[in-house]
């Protein structure tokens, strides 16, 4: 797969044509997408298909029990309601993710990143095979009868839904905002220096090719919640590098807006996911590694200050980036276990 160019092209897709789309080709696309996500750690998560006649319209029925109820729906004439019904009924596919809760936030996030990254490369893959997806989060999928015909259990999280098919056109690209624009240099002792740096081998300027191209990441609203913290030089990078961190590695803090509203706090949180999977799959066609975590001392504001994270702001995850022939030794990660079940 040619991923800055999937990457680049893929667009939302919000009008799809009737054509069906076949479920062995979704489970396999599933296969190769959770098997794209690398990261450390098992995430927990699993994953609904709804492809039939018979799901697709169980799921509405129960996407439509609330709205059904609100003052403003009983004022629309029935035509208009049946006509929604049938926008959503006509979708031939959709896929619904859920991510496990875990007891502490690092796991519980852990297993969210994951599933908005498999998401992402989901519609990545999808995308080559003439596929397009529309990511929704509505806030009418927190409706009792909605989580209940997904099966929603306690200690699970409801992530999304991949409403899927094949399309005749589509849309025009959104501009995005140059990755420059985004961009902080910490160096030697905590300053800001520029561009380059002699102590890293990959530079400033071709990390920033790469998060150009990943910043073609799906998000709501183009809020475009992101921005990138490149700490380089001894001191500071010793504070981020664990045991079997690289003396010439370059770390990346990819750092996400914290919206007061809680629903676009979490659609913020996984678009910044799906960057950071388009920076994971971007650096496949260079000769470079890439190590995504999540450490720890993120939770704790008074280690995020010397990066300056500001109180409406978090640190996503942390990449250290470095040159193939000085990989730094981790364990292969378990093959993914593919949680997929037909509602
Ligand atoms: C977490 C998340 C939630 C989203 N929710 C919605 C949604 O509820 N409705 C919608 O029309 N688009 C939704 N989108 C799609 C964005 O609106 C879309 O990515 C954005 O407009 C940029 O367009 P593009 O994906 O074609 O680049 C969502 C995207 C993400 C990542």
């Amino acid at each position: 797969m040619n991923f800055p160019q999937t990457i680049k092209e893929r667009r939302t897709i919000r009008r799809f044509n009737t054509t069906p789309v076949a479920p062995e080709l979704v489970v396999s696309l599933m296969n190769n997408a959770a098997s794209l996500y690398e990261a450390e750690g098992t995430p927990r998560w699993r994953c609904l298909f709804a492809g039939t006649p018979e799901s697709r319209h169980r799921l509405v029925e129960s996407m439509m029990a609330k709205m059904k109820e609100s003052r403003f729906v009983k004022l629309m004439p029935t035509k208009m309601i049946d006509f929604f019904i049938k926008r959503v009924t006509d979708i031939p596919a959709h896929l619904i993710f859920i991510a496990e809760s875990a007891s502490d936030r690092r796991h519980s996030d852990e297993n969210y990143a994951a599933v908005c990254s498999v998401m992402q490369n989901f519609q990545l893959l999808g995308w080559e095979h003439g596929l397009g997806a529309l990511w929704d989060t509505d806030p009418m999928f927190q409706s009792e009868s909605f989580l209940a015909e997904i099966g929603l259990q306690e200690g699970e999280r409801f992530a999304g839904i991949l409403h899927i098919g094949y399309f005749d056109k589509a849309p025009r690209a959104r501009r995005r905002t140059p990755a420059e624009q985004k961009w902080t240099a910490i160096g030697e002792g905590g300053k800001a220096d520029g561009l380059q740096s002699e102590r890293v081998r990959i530079s400033a300027q071709s990390i920033l090719e790469v998060l150009n191209d990943a910043v073609w990441a799906p998000n709501d609203g183009l809020r475009e919640p992101w921005r990138f913290i490149y700490v380089t030089g001894s001191e500071a990078a010793a504070k981020l590098s664990d045991s079997s961190g690289n003396a010439s590695s370059a770390f990346l803090l990819i750092v996400a807006k914290q919206d007061a509203d809680p629903h676009k706090q979490e659609e913020d949180y996984a678009a910044v996911c799906c960057l950071i999977q388009n920076v994971q799959l971007l650096v496949k066609s260079r000769p470079w590694y890439v190590r995504r975590s999540i450490p720890n001392w993120i939770y704790d504001r008074d280690q995020c200050k010397p990066f300056g994270i500001l109180s409406e702001e978090r640190i996503v995850a942390l990449l250290e980036l470095g040159e193939n022939d000085r990989s730094p030794h981790s364990e292969p990660s378990p093959p993914p276990l593919l949680n997929i079940t037909h509602l």
